[in-house]
């Protein structure tokens, strides 16, 4: 394949350092978590006048229930309210909303509140995939054994079986707060993505961030394995 570098039409991100953004300011951690939410409000407003036809969200991690009982409820709640407050919004301006990961298995008024949320935005253009429950070893072995039951597994049989099967091909992934991992997600989808990772904390990340990270990318040649 001929090298490209064109617009990122799928970008995911690993939010990170919401905990480290309110240590510094002296907050409960549930408020750091608060001000993420904020960031990801603004974020997906911002997004369409990007050219970015997916924006993935890693929200929730499998691993994430070994925190502490109160953050694990925090993080749950700030969903539950996220989804009330901006599902409106999601609906007028054409948000089409997604989950990855075994989302079924959260609290039931959750899932609930998700499934009216997926029915009432179907038709909408500007995909917003949220990572919920999420880990991506977990995904690409359900796929397989998906894949194993209907015949061969192959690389292709296996991707359409991935929770992002009908989004488009991951472009970029981006992570906040200077770590430098995958953290178990999009392993998979991230094996010719582009990556980029700043060192901003998570409840500091703006559009104009984002801007930069795509102004980035444009400057990368993708050669996926050719020449
Ligand atoms: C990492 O910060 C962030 C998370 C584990 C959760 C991300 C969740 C949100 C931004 C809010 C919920 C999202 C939606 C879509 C409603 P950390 O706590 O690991 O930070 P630290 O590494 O600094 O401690």
């Amino acid at each position: 394949m001929a090298s490209e570098s064109a617009s990122a039409r799928h970008v995911a991100i690993i939010m990170d350092g919401n905990g480290r953004w309110a240590k510094r300011r002296h907050l409960p951690r549930a408020l750091g978590h608060k001000r993420g939410v904020e960031a990801v409000r603004e974020l997906v407003r911002a997004v369409p006048a990007m050219g970015i036809e997916c924006l993935t969200l890693y929200a929730f991690s499998s691993e994430n229930w070994k925190r502490p009982e109160d953050e694990v409820g925090d993080l749950m709640n700030l969903m539950r309210k996220f989804i009330k407050s901006d599902l409106p919004e999601f609906i007028e301006n054409g948000v089409r909303l997604r989950i990855v990961g075994d989302w079924r298995a959260l609290d039931s008024d959750i899932v609930a509140m998700l499934e009216d949320a997926l029915e009432r935005t179907a038709n909408g253009t500007q995909t917003l995939a949220v990572a919920l429950n999420y880990g991506s070893q977990q995904e690409i072995a359900r796929a397989a054994t998906q894949a194993a039951h209907e015949g061969e597994i192959t690389p292709d049989t296996i991707a359409a079986h991935l929770d992002t099967a009908d989004l488009p091909p991951l472009d970029l992934l981006i992570r906040t707060s200077g770590e430098v991992r995958l953290s178990n997600f999009l392993l998979w989808q991230s094996a010719y993505a582009e990556m980029i990772f700043v060192d901003t904390l998570w409840p500091d990340f703006t559009p104009a961030h984002l801007r930069d990270a795509l102004a980035r990318f444009a400057a990368r040649e993708r050669r996926y394995g050719g020449r």
